[in-house]
């Protein structure tokens, strides 16, 4: 089955279309960066209208990418949310028409659960049970794993999200946005023996995060030491929110007994979280898995690879399609098992 998939949650336009025989035929990915940069973050209202420019010809663009006419398609998924409404009804509206036009099967895919999923696209894809950790500009999660739709949240953040993080203290630094790629760019050059930050919640059991202490001892820093600091203090915030992510992975692995970490989300595609996780797994005996850095971030093929395995699983999205901001991963079900009126397997 050869299935499109469409992610318009927030500030990439992305298009896909993965076949359950061939793995990932194309797919694309339009930022929105240049247009949200001058505000200083994403605009709600104008990400919507560059989703209604760019999805459209995208969709053209990709199949022909793969060699594939419309009639080809077997299914068409679509991000359903977490995320900004308006951004998401683009999606979700010109996904549903167009399975509709071709009278195929559509489905609403759960962000996170496809960012998820994003490391089964890889050649060496991880098997049942893991255990994952989402860091992204809206989440930090860590997800029991027991396979599609079988999720328990281990830990999450109870304030910042760490994408957010990186975020707001590149801000500070005054670096442009998304500042998560441009604050690791500049911690590089660092020193990482001048500032020390705290790694929040690491001194007691659980694994939820906190993330707006270590904001906090960022800004004060920023302000006592002035702009020649910069590198170094950007160096010891990334140090300490990578050691925080690590000391709660590796707590995971403990407790859960799972031979294999996923990294997903924005953030996985920060470099020392990356070389510093390889050594929490193989302390632990596990493997980590990462999706290709451009399946890192928002892209439409992490969604097509959910949405196929959902309409494998006879899943189906109503005619009359809904989006939603918030959407608790753990209340997702595998294909089959959902009561919920997405995904009841019933034909439209
Ligand atoms: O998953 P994603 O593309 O969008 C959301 O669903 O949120 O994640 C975006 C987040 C942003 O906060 C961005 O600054 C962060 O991921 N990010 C990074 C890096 N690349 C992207 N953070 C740290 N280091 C990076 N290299
Ligand atoms: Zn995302």
């Amino acid at each position: 089955m050869r299935v499109l998939g469409v992610e318009t949650s927030c500030d990439e336009t992305g298009v896909a279309v993965y076949c359950t025989d061939r793995g990932l035929l194309a797919h694309a990915v339009h930022s929105q960066i240049a247009l949200h940069a001058r505000y200083g973050g994403v605009v709600p209202e104008l990400a919507s209208r560059d989703h209604v420019r760019k999805l459209a010809p995208m969709i053209g663009q990709v199949l022909e990418e793969a060699g594939l006419k419309r009639r080809e398609l077997g299914g068409v998924a679509y991000t359903r949310g977490p995320g900004l409404v308006g951004a998401l009804l683009v999606g979700a509206a010109v996904a549903r028409s167009f399975a509709w036009g071709l009278d195929v099967p559509a489905v609403g895919v759960h962000h996170m659960e496809a960012h998820l999923l994003a490391p089964m696209l890889e050649a060496d894809p991880p098997a049942y049970p893991f255990v994952a950790l989402l860091v992204s500009g809206g989440h930090t999660m860590l997800v029991q794993v027991a396979g599609l739709g079988r999720y328990r949240l281990l830990g999450t953040s109870v304030d910042d999200a760490a994408g957010e993080a990186f975020d707001k203290t590149a801000k500070l630094l005054g670096l442009p946005y998304p500042g998560g790629p441009e604050l690791e760019r500049l911690a590089r050059t660092g020193n990482p023996a001048r500032f020390r930050f705290p790694r929040p919640m690491t001194d007691r059991p659980g694994l939820d995060f906190s993330f707006s202490g270590l904001k906090t001892a960022t800004r004060n820093t920023v302000l006592d030491q002035g702009a020649d600091a910069r590198a170094d203090i950007a160096r010891a915030f990334q140090d300490a929110v990578v050691d925080t992510l690590a000391i709660k992975c590796r707590r995971a692995l403990e407790q859960t007994g799972a031979e294999a970490l996923v990294v997903s989300g924005g953030v996985g595609a920060n470099g020392a979280l990356r070389e510093r996780l390889a050594q929490v797994a193989e302390r632990a005996g596990a493997r980590v898995h990462y999706p290709r850095m451009e399946l890192c971030t928002d892209n439409g093929a992490m969604v097509a690879y959910a949405g196929a395995c959902r309409l494998l699983g006879g899943e189906r999205a109503p005619l009359s399609f809904d989006v939603v901001a918030r959407w608790p991963l753990e209340s997702l079900r595998p294909p089959g098992e959902d009561v919920s009126p997405h995904g009841t397997g019933r034909a439209v």
